[in-house]
């Protein structure tokens, strides 16, 4: 338990303590409810109007209307890194259906429950970006677009958390998951790329995944340093002819893939020379985000240096 975290419930800061939700929560009951995960680095929360947007985005998918302006979220947001001991923090932001008699009808809950989260990050270790990770394919299929769309980030986790636990019994730090049409669609957390023929591809959204905002960060790198990029359809064999293969997520940036299970198994050798140039230019992008943000100040959060 993170002791220095701050926490933010509905209307006010409490402390660990104090925060507690109902267990007639909908959230809890049935996973009804939408969330995002910020990486702050220094005090900046990285792309936060590209977060706040997905969170909208997501919540409208839900016809939850979130219980606060976008301001008023970022107020939360600054009031709650504040008390927060962390300057290089994990941030989480919850919204629920809130509580409500047993029941799907989310007529039933009348005000979502609304949660900060900021504490300490936990930085995957060195090894991740030195010697790279293990993805296995599991037999887990991503949702169906059509039953529960993947670009709504959602509370209703148990998809990605079979695939994960699957991935885990594989000794694979993170999973692969194929759409219901048996194509490439996205690991648990986490986007997927690989570099073939000459060119960076990855799944596109027809494909059935959350749009990551570290993946369009780094599509943006790669165009703006003008590689071929492919978004659109692939399947195992792709990455089994890949000559570099990484994963992307807000917490855990660009990590390179060195070995692939499955079916069939594949090494890569770590990072390999896109995957290093793209995870040195993310770093810049990040730094360069954070240094902008301080210099646009003074910061309504008050953190000074
Ligand atoms: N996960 N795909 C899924 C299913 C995810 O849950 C995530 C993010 C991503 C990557 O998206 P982004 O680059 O915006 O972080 C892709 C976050 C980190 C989480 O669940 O905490």
């Amino acid at each position: 338990m993170d002791e220095s975290a701050g926490i933010y419930l509905n209307d006010r800061l409490v402390s660990l303590a104090e925060a507690r939700v109902s267990v007639l929560d909908h959230g809890f009951l049935y996973g009804d409810g939408v969330y995002e995960t910020m990486r702050v680095y220094g005090g900046v929360v990285f792309m936060m109007e590209e977060h706040l947007a997905r969170l909208e985005k997501s919540a409208s998918l839900i016809e939850l209307r979130l219980p606060k302006s976008p301001r008023q979220i970022k107020l939360a947001i600054y009031e709650t890194l504040e008390v927060c001991g962390h300057k290089d923090a994990y941030l989480r932001v919850t919204v629920s259906r809130g509580e409500g008699p047993i029941g799907l009808d989310p007529e039933l809950c009348p005000r979502p429950t609304f949660f900060v989260y900021a504490g300490r990050l936990k930085p995957p270790p060195r090894d991740y970006y030195e010697k790279g990770i293990t993805l296995a394919m599991v037999h887990t299929r991503r949702n169906l677009m059509e039953a529960l769309d993947p670009q709504i980030k959602s509370l209703n986790f148990l998809n990605n958390i079979m695939a994960k636990a699957e991935a885990k019994k594989a000794g694979a730090h993170e999973a692969l998951m194929l759409n219901h049409r048996g194509q490439l669609a996205e690991g648990t957390t986490s986007n997927i790329f690989f570099v073939a023929k000459g060119a960076l591809c990855t799944p596109g959204p027809g494909c059935g995944i959350l749009r990551g905002i570290t993946r369009d960060v780094v599509l943006g790198i790669a165009r703006r340093l003008d590689m071929k990029v492919v978004e659109g359809e692939f399947g195992e064999e792709d990455i089994l002819g890949a000559s570099e293969v990484y994963i992307t997520s807000t917490i855990m940036e660009v990590v390179p893939v060195s070995r692939f299970t499955g079916g069939r198994t594949k090494d890569f050798p770590g990072a390999g020379e896109v995957t290093r140039a793209l995870m040195a230019e993310y770093r810049k992008e990040v730094s360069s985000y954070v240094e902008n943000t301080k210099a646009a100040g003074p910061s309504i959060w008050g953190f000074t240096e």
